[in-house]
């Protein structure tokens, strides 16, 4: 990706990256929960067989030899709009001592960019208010109401 800072790249999730710290970098956003390597790698495999559908997303730090961003990109096949894709953009993390530098732009850039190539007529999103302006920065606007239902 071009416009990362220098010493940082992005690439796919890939096989090995339970051990660069994929799971660290989700907890700024969430709960993650106590998640074994041979249960992460299954899951892992289930997206990989899945590669039209599930493009997940990472930053490294390469000088600290870690995960600094992820982000994920899932696309839905639908009967309307003529078979149409809806691209949903989900996951998005960046460690905390790293936030502010643009690489949540750029990981957004690049799932946007991946939506587009595989031809989904959209990408949506769900986030906080307190994101909004983030997102509105990465060219998104507000467009209708989450509802949830949890289980
Ligand atoms: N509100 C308003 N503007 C913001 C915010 C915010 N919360 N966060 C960043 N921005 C602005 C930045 O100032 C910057 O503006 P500029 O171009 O004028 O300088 C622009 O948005 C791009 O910011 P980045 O540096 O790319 O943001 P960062 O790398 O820190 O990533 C993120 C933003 C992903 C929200 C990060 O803060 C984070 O991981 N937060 C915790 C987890 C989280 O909330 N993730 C999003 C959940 S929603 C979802 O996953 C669909």
């Amino acid at each position: 990706l071009a416009d990362l800072p220098e010493g940082y790249t992005c690439r796919p999730l890939q096989a090995t990256d339970y051990a660069l710290g994929h799971l660290d970098v989700l907890r700024v956003l969430t709960t993650v929960g106590e998640v074994s390597e041979a249960a992460w790698a299954e899951r892992y495999a289930w997206m990989k067989n899945r590669n039209d559908e599930y493009f997940l997303l990472v930053v490294l730090d390469e000088s600290g030899g870690r995960i600094v961003g992820t982000g994920a990109l899932v696309v839905e096949r639908k009967f309307i709009h003529n078979l149409g894709l809806v691209g949903h953009i989900e996951d998005i993390a960046v460690a905390k001592d790293q936030q502010g530098k643009k690489l949540g732009l750029r990981i957004i850039q690049a799932l946007d960019h991946i939506a587009e190539q595989v031809g989904c007529y959209k990408s949506i999103l769900d986030c906080s208010d307190a994101n909004e302006g983030f997102y509105v920065k990465c060219g998104f606007k507000r467009a209708g109401l989450e509802m949830a239902h949890y289980y």
